[in-house]
């Protein structure tokens, strides 16, 4: 086994980590906010109000920045006056993009507000520009900013809440190249430019406004809509999603399969470098953050469940999916502003998994506990020399890092995240610090001997971390990863 190095320099930052790239998403999907959020007051199962309380604990302790919603392709066919005024007078709809679920619209903008003070989030509202009226979207903004003293506003007093919600971050639409009114990126521009215009910047809440980027990495959707977008100003954040997809399924995979989406997830890499390239030419004072609102795998249907619900399990390979992903972000602190992982509860790359009463926690949400301590901190400039892996996928050789990561400082406190992608074999490393000296006292661990190792609710803590205290102090330190991990080393420069 050939020694690996990690080389870091802890006097050159790429810029400060924004918390919100540990951001979420919550839509209103089969069983993300109806069970997996909300269970209504009534509800046997222990709720604040009609919110889960276990699912409260559970994600203030990895600290949620912000939280997306209504949707998703659902936002663009929500009216938000349905969720508004006394629950059982609320409309029924059909979510049609969803099963053709019944909607009841229980949780609507204050219990979505109850629900981001509950785990301290900042709400991001994505608007309705697809189905929705400028009028409408702007309604909603006086509805939650607007102090007191109009209609709108002594509405929302009436209805419980005569303080402003503040909400800062609005999505202008989702997806509107698809789902969202599948416009071509001329006419998205034109919408935008027509919406934005009417979300004003009320007393103390400065709105962000947030333009629908590409599906996937498509720089041409970008070049055009900024081409039409021209010198306009009132675009703060420009939204992409990027789905890894899978390979095998949630819970069965080859050795192959396992390095094929570890693979695929690290896209998010090029499309960063890209999109910010074609932004960087219409925006060369780089005032516009990049953002990436929806990302994680999505598995084929898990039998037994509804095919439109998108509910799958979530293995130690979705850990590495996400820590891999979430080190790319960190690595790009100086353009990425905000991501947001889809989903909360019990779709996609779920961070929480409910059954009932029960409740469990994934891999992937150890991983957003383990890289918690990344948030706010300054990103460094961090080498990995390490032998690339060699697999394949569809016949076709495929390659990827032997390692990979991000390092960060916030004054002495120094934090190394590492991804041992490798399914067998463990790698020995030596940490670098040119010119400087750090002890490393803690080493968390996320692994297990079985690469499809998941929690279920009879045994919901088989994948979790493990801390190690450790002793390591030089310029240069040994320490080796477990095969098929994620590891974070804290400590110290001194
Ligand atoms: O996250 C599930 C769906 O994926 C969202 O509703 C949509 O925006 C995307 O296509």
């Amino acid at each position: 086994m050939a020694t690996s190095r990690i080389v870091i320099h802890p006097n050159e930052s790429v810029g400060r980590i924004s918390p919100y790239l540990y951001g979420h998403f919550a839509e209103h999907l089969g069983t993300c906010i109806d069970e997996g959020v909300w269970v209504g007051e009534g509800s046997p199962i222990p709720n604040i109000g009609g919110i889960r309380r276990d699912v409260v604990e559970a994600l203030k302790r990895i600290r949620p920045p912000v939280l997306r919603w209504p949707g998703g392709c659902f936002a663009d066919d929500y009216h938000w006056r349905d969720g508004i005024g006394p629950r059982h007078a609320r409309p029924r709809r059909v979510n049609i993009w969803w099963g053709e679920a019944i909607e009841c619209n229980e949780f609507g903008t204050h219990e979505f507000i109850q629900f981001c003070r509950l785990i301290g989030a900042e709400p991001y509202i994505c608007g309705n520009v697809g189905s929705g009226s400028p009028r409408e979207l702007r309604d909603w903004v006086e509805y939650c900013n607007f102090p007191r003293g109009t209609t709108l506003s002594d509405e929302r007093a009436a209805n419980g809440s005569p303080e402003p919600f503040g909400v800062r971050y609005w999505g202008v639409g989702n997806e509107n190249w698809g789902c969202g009114g599948h416009f071509a990126p001329e006419d998205y521009a034109t919408e935008y430019r027509r919406f934005s215009t009417y979300l004003r910047d009320f007393a103390e809440t400065p709105l962000y406004l947030i333009a629908c980027g590409p599906s996937s990495n498509d720089p041409e959707w970008t070049r055009r809509f900024f081409t039409k977008l021209g010198g306009y100003r009132r675009i703060h954040g420009f939204a992409a999603h990027y789905y890894c997809g899978t390979a095998g399924t949630a819970t069965e995979y080859t050795v192959e399969q396992w390095y094929e989406l570890i693979q695929r997830s690290l896209l998010m890499e090029r499309l960063i470098v890209q999109q910010r390239a074609v932004m960087d030419g219409f925006d060369p004072d780089r005032r516009i953050g990049l953002i990436v609102d929806e990302w994680g795998t999505w598995h084929p249907p898990t039998p037994g469940r509804d095919p439109r619900h998108l509910w799958q399990q979530n293995t130690l390979r979705d850990a590495l999916v996400a820590a891999a992903t979430l080190d790319i972000f960190n690595r790009h602190a100086d353009k990425v502003v905000m991501a947001n992982i889809a989903q909360t509860v019990n779709v996609l790359q779920a961070m929480i998994l409910t059954e009932g009463e029960r409740m469990l926690t994934t891999p992937t949400y150890h991983v957003y506990d383990m890289y918690q301590v990344h948030q706010g901190a300054l990103s460094l400039r961090v080498a990995f020399e390490a032998e690339d892996i060699t697999s394949s996928a569809d016949g076709k050789e495929i390659r990827l890092p032997g390692l990979m990561g991000s390092a960060s400082r916030r004054g002495n406190k120094f934090v190394l995240s590492v991804v041992n992608p490798h399914a067998i074999e463990a790698a020995e490393a030596t940490i670098e610090l040119p010119g400087a000296r750090c002890r490393i006292d803690t080493a968390t661990v996320l692994t297990h001997a079985d690469l499809k190792a998941h929690n279920t609710f009879d045994a919901p803590e088989r994948v979790r971390p493990t801390v190690t205290r450790l002793a390591l102090e030089g310029s240069q330190v040994r320490y080796t990863f477990a095969p098929a991990s994620v590891t974070v080393l804290e400590g110290e420069l001194l």
